[in-house]
């Protein structure tokens, strides 16, 4: 299958008055009668608009006007998101890409293989006709819908569109993986933690779809395609996507890497044609090469630049929170994503050092806090600090609860839904969340009874994590704090 994605950008310049809110799709992506039914019902509710207009009706046009706006994402923006009607990449629309970057009226945009949605905030002579006839005549290939769906949204809404791209777009790598890379691809170190059973889980066959949301080094995946099983690897690296692709190479017919950040997954899934999986593993966290490759600015007792994304082309490294970020969220970065109790003392040092010379190298960093917190026992005393960044940085804990949120609805009923952790605070996130969807009733102490859960969704696999064996510990010591959590959709 052709590798598609969906391409984001945002503009730095923010919304301050009306904006509109383009969607245009390629010719045959809404079937005719789609489009009928769409015209009719839109008539019809602009008729009982014009006469709750001449009445003076404001209550009953507000209503309409949402009405008008749920029918357009029903009858066009929904079927348009799950159309894959054109598998071809994204070098079709890459010049209109180029064009919108250079329109000043052009807040944001984000463009599948089929469709391109754009908001634009108007300024000067030019009405939305201009431009939109100015972007069909840069993409002469594509023959576009005559009339695209135009929305007139408020400065607030479309501030939130404008960075949901933003995220999106620092969410996906740019560069395109081939098996050029594959083949140069360095050595990837990195033992797998709970293969057997986090595998297991998801009960790989042959027809079973599957997604491993950490692709990493490909351990996990590996497994699941020697059970059978097809496998979408996502991962926002691009040198683990390199090694897995090097690793798996002859089982390319059965693997599709996907680059983006899994907490995009529900979308970079449906970019490339895939709705409903059987299951969906996540083995969160880092993997080996990243802490081991002092140039990647992970680790503490390397030497190397104050970087941290697992993402390289993320917007924001270590260097830049360490050296920009309040006093007061560098402390609370610490002690939040670390625990760290020096938190205060340490990010009062961080200022105070900052203003005598950037912090760029880890080993610098490192030093400034063991000058604050001297080495007791066998821990480094930038362990906690240097979680804490690294979370921050890729903000992790976010990500996870927008993969917990989309997990279910990537699945199919039956589908099993896997998750491994590291640390107290991913397992927190996990475990609540698993519990509030397979509890078929709530309770609330000022409720005479229990009431039907209406998030239930899902049964657990097992009750309690499932931990790495005595054998496992015994040649991975790093399987320690790894648990693992299954829930099945309902
Ligand atoms: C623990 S490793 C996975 C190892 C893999 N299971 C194996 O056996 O080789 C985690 C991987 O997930 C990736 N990763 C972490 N957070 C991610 C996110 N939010 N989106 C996409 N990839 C992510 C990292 O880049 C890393 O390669």
């Amino acid at each position: 299958m052709t590798q598609v994605a969906t391409e984001h950008h945002a503009a730095a310049a923010t919304p301050s008055g009306t904006c509109y809110k383009v969607t245009m799709w390629e010719s045959g992506a809404l079937s005719t009668a789609q489009l009928d039914a769409w015209q009719e019902a839109r008539r019809e509710l602009l008729a009982r608009m014009r006469d709750a207009g001449i009445k003076g009706a404001r209550g009953t046009l507000t209503h309409l006007g949402e009405e008008l706006r749920e029918l357009s994402t029903r009858a066009v923006v929904a079927p348009l998101d799950t159309c894959a009607l054109s598998q071809q990449p994204f070098t079709r629309v890459g010049a209109l890409a180029a064009k919108l970057q250079r329109e000043e009226q052009v807040l944001a945009y984000r463009l599948t293989p089929c469709t391109a949605t754009v908001l634009v905030e108007l300024s000067g002579e030019e009405g939305i006709d201009t431009l939109v006839s100015r972007w069909c005549t840069c993409t002469p290939e594509i023959i576009w819908h005559p009339t695209p769906l135009v929305e007139a949204i408020s400065a607030a809404e479309a501030a939130e569109w404008q960075e949901s791209c933003r995220q999106a777009e620092a969410a996906v790598a740019p560069e395109a993986d081939t098996n050029a890379d594959a083949e140069a691809a360095p050595e990837f170190h990195h033992v797998t933690v709970l293969r057997e059973e986090a595998v297991a889980a998801l009960q790989p066959a042959e027809g079973r779809v599957l997604v491993d949301a950490t692709l990493g080094g490909g351990g996990h995946t590996e497994l699941m395609l020697q059970g059978g099983a097809t496998v979408w690897g996502i991962d926002q690296d691009p040198a683990a996507r390199q090694a897995a692709r090097k690793r798996l190479a002859a089982y390319a017919d059965r693997l599709h890497i996907v680059a983006g950040n899994f907490r995009n997954a529900a979308e970079l899934l449906k970019a490339q044609g895939v709705q409903q999986v059987d299951g969906l593993l996540a083995d969160i966290g880092i993997s080996s090469p990243q802490v081991d490759q002092a140039e990647r600015g992970f680790s503490f007792l390397a030497e190397g630049p104050l970087d941290m994304r697992m993402n390289p082309a993320a917007p924001r490294s270590a260097a830049d929170i360490v050296n920009t970020a309040a006093e007061s969220e560098l402390a609370d970065i610490l002690w939040q994503y670390g625990e760290e109790r020096a938190s205060r003392a340490i990010a009062r040092r961080i200022v105070q050092e900052r203003a005598k010379a950037p912090i760029t190298t880890t080993t610098q960093l490192a030093a400034i806090i063991a000058a604050v917190l001297p080495r007791k026992g066998k821990q480094h005393p930038a362990t906690r600090s240097f979680q804490a960044l690294r979370i921050a940085v890729n903000d992790e804990l976010g990500a996870l609860d927008a993969l917990l949120e989309s997990g279910l609805s990537m699945l199919k009923s039956g589908g099993r839904f896997a998750i491994i952790t590291f640390h107290s605070l991913e397992d927190r996130a996990v475990k609540r969340y698993f519990d509030r969807v397979t509890r078929p009733e709530i309770d609330r102490p000022e409720w005479p009874a229990p009431r039907p859960n209406p998030e239930y969704a899902a049964r657990l696999v097992t009750r309690k994590p499932i931990m790495a064996s005595e054998a496992e510990l015994a040649a991975n010591p790093r399987a320690r704090s790894a648990k693992l959590r299954v829930i099945e959709k309902l």
